[in-house]
């Protein structure tokens, strides 16, 4: 298990490239499961969960083929298993989404309960009550969903919750049903989109994705396309705050500063001089201590809950008192402890947390426990005086592409080391 070790202090400067939205590419790998012709994936993220997702298709007996550009060209007619196993699904949760694709496509698929998880306990059941109201046949056993349906059936689905994978389940188990779906409360963040805008490229007909009601009239098939992912807009969040917390000055370039609004707001609102472009995002903190901003997650186009961890971060090392409301997940509070153990001044009462900023941090070894709390660690380290040492960052290079390598680019002084 390697390690990162951080020493903090250096005002980050320079530019770099944001990767493709990890988001994005695992439902779209996903949904090349529908197409009859292969599928190429542009601007894929070199991560973890990347490389699960194609154990995942691989495992089915899906071909997939790396080309010279890093793309991916997946051919699914050599698909032999409709099946995902524990072992893979319970690393990556993500893997849920091959269950609407499989059972549209081939009628039927074996795909395991994802179980508990490090920030919630983020049950499944809208995915599955959505399928059932589809006309699928679903039986929960042993840990398995067991699904079938000869045809999916349109239907109206109102969703009892905004669930961004659920969304992009029904999503694509609808491009193949018989009759238009619709679904309703459905997610709006840009990832859905994408999906949808790839989905549409292989001939489904979509609209009304990134709107709370998506429809989505099936067709016989799905084709063969070349799509690129879109930018990974929490990645790029988490680069403008390791930027605002030291002070620093850095140009995110390859990036959409429309998905990241809120966030840029928040970041103007603790000092930050934020100036975008078409693509590129450049923040000035000239050398400032940030203010405190409070915070309150929400599904898009609210403040996402995949960046509270690192404004916690940012709130802590701040001037003034803020309040942290996670209202997505019932448990994403694991990085609180951790950043305890740094100096950080914070009091945890269900799902806020109140945090007085302090002038200093001083490094302690402390421990990654999911991907965005393990953000939250690194960004302290770049700020907390002397060598900040963070264990288990398998959680980061599950979502962080070169994590070291692209703040090493901005100035910071940070090295891997295996144990
Ligand atoms: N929920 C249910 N029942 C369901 C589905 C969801 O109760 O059937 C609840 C969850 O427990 C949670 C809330 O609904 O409290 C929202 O969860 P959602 O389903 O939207 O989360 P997700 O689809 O499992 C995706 C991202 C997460 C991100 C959330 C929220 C992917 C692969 N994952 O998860 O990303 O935090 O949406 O925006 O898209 C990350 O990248 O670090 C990450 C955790």
């Amino acid at each position: 298990m390697d390690k990162l070790i951080i020493t903090g202090g250096i005002p980050l400067q320079g530019e770099i490239r944001i990767s493709g939205a990890k988001n994005a590419a695992l439902p779209i790998l996903a949904a090349t499961l529908l197409a009859d012709g292969p599928v190429k994936v542009g601007n894929i993220p070199h991560l973890q969960d990347i490389t699960t997702t194609m154990e995942l298709l691989g495992r089915m007996g899906v071909e997939l083929v790396i080309d010279e550009c890093m793309d991916i060209e997946v051919d699914c007619s050599t698909i032999r298993e409709l099946f995902a196993p524990y072992e893979l699904v319970k690393s990556m949760r993500a893997s849920i989404l091959v269950l609407g694709p499989m059972l549209a496509r081939f009628g039927q698929a074996v795909v395991s309960l994802p179980g508990g998880c490090a920030i919630g306990s983020r049950p499944v059941n809208l995915h599955i009550e959505g399928l059932v109201k589809m006309g699928a046949e679903i039986d929960v056993e042993s840990g398995y969903i067991h699904a079938k349906a000869r045809k999916l059936k349109a239907a109206r689905l109102v969703m009892d919750l905004v669930t961004v994978t659920g969304t992009e389940n029904l999503m694509m188990a609808a491009t193949l049903a018989e009759g238009t779906t619709l679904i309703e409360n459905a997610a709006r963040e840009p990832e859905v989109v994408d999906l949808a805008n790839c989905l549409n490229a292989m001939g489904a007909k979509i609209s009304g994705a990134g709107s709370d009601t998506i429809a989505v009239e099936g067709v016989d098939r799905l084709n063969g396309t070349h799509y690129d992912v879109l930018p990974d807009r929490i990645e790029s969040g988490t680069y403008l705050v390791a930027a605002a917390i030291t002070g620093g000055h850095i140009r995110i370039k390859d990036t959409r500063p429309r998905m990241l609004e809120t966030v840029i707001d928040k970041l103007r609102e603790a000092g930050a001089e934020v100036v975008v472009g078409d693509e590129w995002i450049d923040l000035d903190m000239r050398g400032r201590r940030p203010c405190a901003t409070n915070i309150r997650t929400s599904p898009y186009p609210a403040f996402p809950t995949d960046m509270q961890a690192q404004f916690t971060t940012l709130n802590v090392v701040a001037e003034g008192a803020a309040t942290i409301s996670e209202t997505v997940f019932e448990n994403r509070f694991m990085h609180v402890h951790e950043l305890q153990r740094l100096g950080a001044d914070i009091q945890l009462e269900g799902n806020t947390a109140f945090v007085r900023g302090v002038e200093r941090l001083t490094a302690a070894p402390v421990m990654a426990t999911d991907l965005r709390a393990s953000a939250s660690l690194v960004l302290a380290g770049l700020v907390a005086e002397g060598d900040t040492v963070v264990d288990r960052i398998y959680h980061i290079d599950r979502g962080y592409e070169s994590i070291e390598e692209k703040l090493a680019k901005l100035g910071a002084r940070i090295r891997r080391v295996p144990v």
